[in-house]
């Protein structure tokens, strides 16, 4: 075995397994650009405060170069015995230039290393999920518009309460998404703050340049504090919060996606590309891809809960716990670009069953409310409209009739302010557009709620522009 980094106090090398239990290269050797970008950083910065030559920061710089082209070509070995990511690319640079690249871990440790590689790569994949989310937002509003005006059930308590339009159901998921997107930049400029120069926990004895540093990697401020500086995982635990409210969200949805996918709704169909059979049941088509999205959620929520009690009681600075923060990290941020992706074509590809819905509202009270509304607009107090309403009801359950089979007469059994405007006024769609208060179901207030999408939607760009313009 070779000699490992700290080998000079050691007089033995480290045993195999517990090498191998102290590796975090399997997992953190996806931050690789992101390690060679914070070292490009770190050697231009050394040269320009006087640190390093210009000739050993460019031989290094170069040297790094090549890692990088290597890794991206397939012909990079990554070693456990390396330990972890930054040791691999450390080890490769001095095989390839020599001594000189031992001088690239002046004024740093693996500490603000490991946190510079790790912010760098959350605040990338926050561009990612940020674009996919939108789309997402996208694909809500384009299932609004393309069922404008399809009225179906709302619910309370998963019964049928009053009507809505399709499209003001779609929309409520829009405004959802629209504050995980605004979370998510929370989280991101909690991100964009550099951890670099402050050593392994106190700072550096080199009269380093944290700000050029930050300057080059497009970090819009620096930690103020060495010892947080190392210590925060705060942006992960911020940004698995995120991830985990989202997959919620997801997860909601896809239990409506389910439900409304049955024989007994029968409200939507998905494309049958999103979809499975069964090995054993020809006639099944299920709905798997709302399913795994809501079982996935569990897994997410399960990263927040492991990455909250390993940071719990940890003192400051550093302590190794820290590598914890990695795998659980990646694994939501894949977990939720798989699923953005995947349920944003899944919404593209619904089919809206019209005539399902629309059988569903006409047959049943979900008009209840509208004819206690009339009432009170003749001047009953609601509690008691509220009661005369409940009464028709009735009357209708054991006639097996709904509110709109009633003649004038039958109405006026119930209260003699019943005129027969009230068959107007309990009509499905006289429902839907009489709640036109700000943010209601009318068609009216929906499309409202449309402009104001177009306007969040536009806010969101500039943020998604900063990372075009960055490039970060
Ligand atoms: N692989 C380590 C991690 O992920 C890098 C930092 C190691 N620092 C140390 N002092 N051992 O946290």
């Amino acid at each position: 075995m070779s000699k490992s980094m700290w080998g000079g106090r050691f007089t033995k090398t480290t045993d195999a397994m517990m090498e191998e239990f102290n590796s975090s290269i399997s997992f953190d050797k996806r931050m690789y650009r992101e390690d060679i970008a914070g070292s490009m950083a770190h050697a231009a910065m050394l040269a320009r405060c006087g640190i390093l030559t210009d000739a050993e920061a460019a031989t290094i710089r170069q040297g790094l170069q090549d890692i990088l082209a290597d890794i991206e070509a397939g012909n990079f070995s990554f070693e456990v015995s390396l330990e972890d990511i930054h040791m691999n690319i450390e080890k490769r640079l001095t095989e390839r230039i020599g001594a000189v690249g031992g001088k690239l871990h002046t004024a740093r440790s693996r500490n603000d290393q490991v946190a510079v590689d790790t912010h760098m790569y959350v605040r990338r994949e926050i561009g990612e999920i940020a674009n996919l989310l939108e789309d997402l937002q996208k694909a809500f509003v384009e299932a609004a518009q393309n069922n404008l005006q399809v009225i179906m059930p709302g619910y309370t308590h998963l019964q049928r309460a009053q009507p809505i339009l399709f499209s003001h159901h779609m929309m409520a998921y829009f405004f959802m998404l629209a504050r995980d997107f605004e979370r998510l930049q929370g989280v991101q400029r909690r991100t964009d703050i550099l951890p670099l120069g402050a050593g392994a926990l106190a700072g550096t004895t080199f009269p380093i340049d944290r700000h050029y540093v930050a300057e080059q990697l497009g970090f819009a401020q620096v930690y103020q504090n060495s010892l947080d500086a190392v210590s925060d995982r705060d942006y992960i635990l911020e940004f698995l919060s995120f991830a985990s409210i989202l997959m919620v969200h997801l997860s909601r949805i896809s239990e409506e996606i389910i439900l409304w996918s049955s024989a007994e709704f029968a409200f939507i169909e998905l494309d049958d590309a999103h979809c499975t059979g069964s090995s054993i049941m020809p006639q099944k088509k299920n709905p798997d891809m709302a399913e795994l999205v809501r079982g996935k959620s569990g897994r997410v929520i399960g990263h927040l809960m492991a990455m909250l009690t390993t940071v719990k009681g940890l003192p400051l600075a550093y302590n190794k716990d820290l590598q914890e923060d990695k795998e659980g990290l990646f694994d939501a941020i894949d977990t939720i670009k798989f699923s953005l992706a995947v349920y944003a074509a899944m919404i593209r590809g619904l089919r809206v069953r019209q005539e399902k819905m629309e059988q569903a509202v006409r047959h049943d009270f979900s008009n209840a409310t509208d004819m206690a509304d009339y009432l009170v607009k003749k001047g009953l107090p609601f509690r008691q409209a509220h009661e005369v309403v409940g009464k028709t009801v009735r009357y209708c359950i054991e006639q097996e009739k709904w509110l709109m089979d009633l003649s004038i007469a039958e109405f006026q059994q119930f209260s003699p302010l019943f005129e027969a405007d009230i068959l107007e006024a309990i009509k499905v769609e006289t429902c839907v557009e009489n709640r036109n208060s700000f943010g209601g179901t009318s068609p009216a207030q929906v499309k409202l709620a449309m402009e104001a999408a177009e306007e969040i939607i536009r806010k969101q760009q500039s943020f998604l522009d900063m990372y075009t313009k960055n490039d970060i």
